[in-house]
């Protein structure tokens, strides 16, 4: 097990497969951004499976693609099947912003990707338009049913809540929740990149106060996927609400991932820098132990907890960059 200076195990790897989307949401992606990574500098299936493999072989179980938008790296599905059936992968996942989903999700269903988050910040059109630069709407929906009729569970929907533009839309999206089976997360915006730092964040506290009494929720015992939500569950108990508020009540002493950036760079926190570069000893073809080893120095970077709050200006990357 890989397991940190400050006793957190680290059992989940989120996999960044493009630093592209084909949105560009007001708190993720620049307006105009060009800076995006050569593909010379994109670590190859290969190379994908390798550090996956090492990681499985460290204890690592969970496993998340992402992006970007992870729909468009070319032979995802056939990635997703060689990562899924590696030794130790229990999990693979994926977060999408579902604009590919229709001609997707059955063939990364049959891959091994069991379980989907898809980021939907509003069910109005022109609002929807408004937050990620296009009309958007119609092809996510459609490849929301898509996922739905391939059979992931949970689908979970994440909603990052903006005051003044999408907070009206929370109470609609539980009610679409409710009627489809699908898991709400209601995420507050964090400060990275000049775009996450102008996101109108919204403190979520008061929301879950005004939720808990409209829906009447109950807090859920059993925490659902093993990340840092905190979750409610209504009157039946079928539908489930997930808080993820990294700012109004940071949760970085449970926090148990790291995260692989496209260009093949270990990002041990989003909050912060410390990182370790995989992509150059791999290409100059370390060895599994060695590739072990660096993982374990890695996992020796990360920090305590991020300083959103104390420091909103520190962190340039913006989420794509990252990995979401
Ligand atoms: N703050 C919070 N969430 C963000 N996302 C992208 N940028 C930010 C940000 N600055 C979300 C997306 C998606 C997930 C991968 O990250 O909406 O759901
Ligand atoms: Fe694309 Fe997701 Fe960023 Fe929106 S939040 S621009 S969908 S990567």
């Amino acid at each position: 097990m890989l397991t940190d200076r400050f006793g957190r195990t680290i059992d989940y790897l989120r996999v960044s497969v493009t630093d592209r989307c084909d949105l560009r949401c007001t708190y993720c992606i620049p307006k105009g951004f060009k800076g995006f990574e050569e593909p010379a500098n994109w670590l190859t299936h290969d190379e994908l499976v390798r550090v996956v493999a090492a990681f499985a072989r460290l204890g690592t179980r969970r496993f998340r693609l992402t992006g970007g938008e992870p729909l468009l790296r070319r032979g995802l599905v056939g990635l997703a099947g060689r990562l899924s059936a590696l030794p130790g992968v229990e999990d693979l996942s994926l977060t999408t912003n579902g604009t590919q989903l229709t001609r997707m999700a059955h063939d990364l269903r049959a891959a091994g990707v069991s379980r989907l988050n898809l980021s939907l910040d509003s069910l109005q059109r022109d609002c929807l338009h408004t937050i990620t630069g296009s009309d958007s709407l119609p092809a996510i929906m459609d490849g929301l049913m898509a996922a739905k009729q391939a059979g992931f569970t949970p689908i979970k929907i994440n909603m990052v809540v903006m005051k003044g533009v999408n907070e009206a839309e929370i109470s609609p999206m539980v009610a679409f929740c409710i009627k489809h089976g699908f898991v709400l997360r209601l995420i507050e915006a964090m400060p990275m990149g000049d775009t996450g730092r102008n996101a109108h964040y919204m403190d979520l506290q008061p929301v879950l106060e005004r939720l808990r009494s409209e829906f009447s929720l109950r807090p859920q015992a059993a925490t659902l996927g093993g990340g840092p939500a905190r979750y409610w569950t209504d009157a039946n108990g079928r539908f489930s609400l997930g808080l993820i508020t990294p700012i109004s009540q940071h949760f970085c002493a449970t926090c148990n991932r790291v995260r692989l950036s496209v260009d093949g760079t270990l990002y041990l926190c989003l909050g912060q820098e410390q990182q370790l570069p995989l992509r150059e000893p791999l290409r100059a073809g370390i060895d599994d132990a060695g590739l072990e080893a660096l993982i374990r120095e890695a996992v020796e970077l990360k920090p305590e907890r991020h300083e959103f709050i104390e420091k909103p200006g520190k962190v340039v990357r913006f989420m794509s960059m990252t990995g979401g």
